[in-house]
């Protein structure tokens, strides 16, 4: 019972966090999306609020349950995400773990696309760039501790540390997705976290509940130091 009374990690801060794919509708039955499960976006949330934090996940279209003490918000489509985040402002530490889908069809059909019956050709689908959902609350005045995540294939910590600049980042979490044991949608991953002064600490794979644990230590002891 002692226990209640301690003080922890991430006692009395709020800690806005998204997670999920994106999903952007060409017409009433289909959509663009991608391999996102969730899962380590959802495990950040339940790690946080272990910590003590007031917890906000934005979440995108998932299979899965909220976890205790998480107020959850649930979305579809990237534009969606980010005017759930702006509403759920001001936050202390903002994590970005979502998968948000960076262009959507320019418009969306009232119906249902038909196939052009007097051609066997294609088709082409005019897209347009999202909002950067971290990028817009990183750069706001009341920035909070912004944490990105970077899923590459190749050149993973240059890329990783050119998103921490150029989105003006604190931490960027650099996850190589092309490893199919830690990629989108596996139970486990294996994260470097990058800092501003790039600095590298590495957490080994294991899994995803373990890595969120580890990561959100980090980002307490960071907190802290600021
Ligand atoms: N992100 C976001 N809004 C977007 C695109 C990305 O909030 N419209 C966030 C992601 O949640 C992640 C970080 O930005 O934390 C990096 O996402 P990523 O897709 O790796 O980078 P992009 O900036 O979209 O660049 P690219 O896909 O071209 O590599
Ligand atoms: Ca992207």
């Amino acid at each position: 019972a002692a226990d209640c009374f301690q003080r922890q990690a991430l006692d009395g801060l709020h800690i806005l966090i998204t997670a999920g794919p994106t999903q952007e509708n060409i017409d009433p039955v289909r959509y663009i999306t991608n391999h996102s499960s969730g899962k380590m976006g959802f495990a950040l949330a339940e790690a946080a609020a272990e910590a003590g934090a007031r917890v906000t996940l934005v979440s995108g279209p998932v299979h899965l349950p909220t976890p205790d003490r998480v107020s959850r918000i649930d979305v579809v489509s990237a534009r969606d995400m980010l005017a759930a985040c702006e509403a759920a402002m001001p936050c202390d530490v903002l994590i970005a773990a979502a998968a948000v889908a960076d262009y959507r069809p320019e418009v969306v059909a009232q119906h249902k696309l038909k196939k052009d019956p007097s051609s066997g050709e294609g088709m082409l689908l005019q897209m347009v760039r999202n909002p950067d959902i971290l990028a817009t609350i990183a750069g706001r005045d009341d920035r909070p501790f912004s944490v990105g995540f970077a899923a590459e294939t190749e050149n993973l910590l240059e890329y990783a540390s050119r998103k921490l600049r150029d989105k003006n980042l604190d931490l960027i979490v650099a996850n190589d997705v092309a490893n199919p044991s830690i990629g989108f949608n596996s139970e486990e991953n294996a994260i470097t976290v990058i800092d501003r002064e790039l600095q590298q600490t590495s957490f080994a794979q294991t899994s995803k509940g373990k890595i969120a644990r580890q990561l959100v230590t980090l980002i307490a002891e960071r907190l802290n130091k600021n």
